[in-house]
């Protein structure tokens, strides 16, 4: 991948990635001016699909290969929690993860490492489908809100889960799984996926009404019917799921991320020039798509990818962020950096979380005019913002605020990249192979 053999690039444990040796951990980005971008970068595989995939692997005894593996942190610590229920897992190349399950696992996820990562929660339905019980600990809140898992919990309940919460975890424990209805209140897309991946070890046919129709979930449906299980309609509000079948070790390529190619799609928007994402999928893209096209950003679909040019200064617009095939919350920041340099008033309703908003007073600090009344921020667009210091206080927002300093006169420092490297592989590297001023410094 472009940009993966980056001296400076921080990363995963190098000695078992064999990557070049990693940044300090704690390093800031530092971003000035930049633009017109040029140039082509490879967007890589789903984080919101592999780590799924990878707690999906538990689901059977064997070698599995997933390829086109970012190096992200939070693929580092789900790699972590499935070694710490007895799996081996390694690197057979830069972005190809072989993992090998064995017959018997250790079905508990400790808090040292769901605390780290909501993600984890993604082990719960496959750990109990295995192992018949499984010991998770409450992931609890988070940097937007309080992000409880009740659904998760009734659905399983439903399929004849007995669930105890103490101590911080959940215990769960099913003699017997058992196909059932199963109605959500909300397209929750971690829901979905547990249910889905415990329905595959339950008697009968499961049918989730109300499922998330994220590509990411028909990515896992894809991957469990490779297993062998029989999972139909994913990708649609109903899926069925006939269980009970004997599950294989497979091989696969996941979905693209189309948040990383979103990251892209605003930088160009923010400092001008002509891009094209390799590897990216349009066909993921289109509600985003359709309202940068309304910003004054051009897009199109190319053979392997989609190109992108921003010829004009940006336009304000209107956004409502909604579950799959609406325009995600996950690119909201970066719709909200944007607006910040558009001309025009825009307007963002927030519908998934309550509180994803919090990043806004770091791009205010950057001489942004926004204005938050609940679930609605106001975005006055200036013609520039003014580069400072800020936190990147969640994965998306501190892309975003990276994506802002584009932008901005002078210097902006982005602390806390921790965030960033989270979900954002070699985002430095990346971005200053197009042509952006942008490089690790020391932490201040
Ligand atoms: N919710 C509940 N109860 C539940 C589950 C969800 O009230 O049992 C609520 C949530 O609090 C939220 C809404 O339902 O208000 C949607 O949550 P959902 O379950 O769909 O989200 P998630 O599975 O926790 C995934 C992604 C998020 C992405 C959301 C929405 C992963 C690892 N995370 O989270 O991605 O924003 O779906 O699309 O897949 C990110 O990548 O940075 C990220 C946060």
């Amino acid at each position: 991948m472009p940009g993966a053999g980056s001296p400076e690039r921080p990363g995963p444990d190098a000695s078992r990635s064999g990557s070049p040796p990693a940044a300090p951990p704690r390093s800031d980005i530092l971003v000035r001016p930049s633009g017109p971008l040029r140039g082509e970068v490879e967007i890589g595989g789903a984080k919101n699909s592999i780590l799924k995939l990878l707690a999906a692997t538990t689901l059977a005894e064997g070698h599995f290969t997933l390829r086109r593996v970012p190096r992200i942190s939070d693929v580092d610590t789900m790699i972590e929690l499935l070694e710490s229920f007895g799996c081996r897992l390694r690197y057979g190349g830069d972005d190809v993860l072989h993992i090998d399950v064995p017959q018997q696992l250790s079905p508990h996820a400790s808090y040292d490492l769901v605390s780290r990562m909501r993600a984890s929660i993604a082990v719960l339905g496959p750990l109990l489908a295995r192992c018949g019980e499984a010991m998770v600990a409450l992931p609890g809140g988070d940097d937007f809100g309080s992000r409880p898992i009740d659904m998760h919990l009734a659905a399983l309940e439903r399929l004849g889960v007995d669930i105890d919460l103490s101590h911080g975890y959940v215990h769960a424990r099913a003699s017997t799984l058992k196909g059932e209805e199963v109605s959500l209140a909300w397209p929750s897309v971690g829901a979905t996926e547990n249910i889905m991946m415990v329905a595959t070890a339950a008697e009968g046919r499961t049918v989730i009404d109300n499922a998330a129709r994220e590509p990411e979930i028909a990515d896992l449906a894809a991957f469990l019917n490779r297993m062998g299980a029989e999972v139909l309609g994913a990708g649609s509000p109903t899926i069925t799921i006939n269980g009970g079948g004997p599950l294989r070790s497979v091989d696969h390529t996941p979905v693209s991320d189309r948040i990383e190619t979103a990251v892209y799609l605003a930088a160009v928007g923010i400092a001008g020039g002509e891009i094209t994402l390799r590897g990216a999928q349009p066909g993921h893209l289109r509600m985003l798509c359709d309202k940068l096209g309304e910003m004054n950003l051009r897009t199109s679909t190319i053979r392997g990818g989609l190109w992108a040019m921003s010829p004009h200064r940006l336009r304000a617009t209107e956004i409502v962020t909604l579950p799959y095939p609406g325009v995600a919350t996950d690119y909201q920041p970066l719709l909200v950096a944007m607006l910040s340099l558009a001309d025009g008033v825009g307007l963002v309703t927030e519908n998934v979380f309550a509180n994803r908003f919090r990043y806004v007073g770091e791009l205010i600090r950057m001489g942004a005019d926004i204005r938050v009344e609940g679930r609605c921020a106001i975005v006055r667009g200036k013609e520039r913002l003014s580069g400072a210091p800020v936190r990147a206080t969640d994965i998306r927002a501190g892309a975003a605020l990276v994506i802002a300093g584009l932008g901005a006169e002078g210097e902006t420092v982005v602390r806390d990249t921790r965030h960033i490297r989270r979900g954002h592989e070699d985002l430095v590297g990346k971005l200053r192979s197009l042509g952006a001023d942008i490089s690790w410094v020391p932490a201040g």
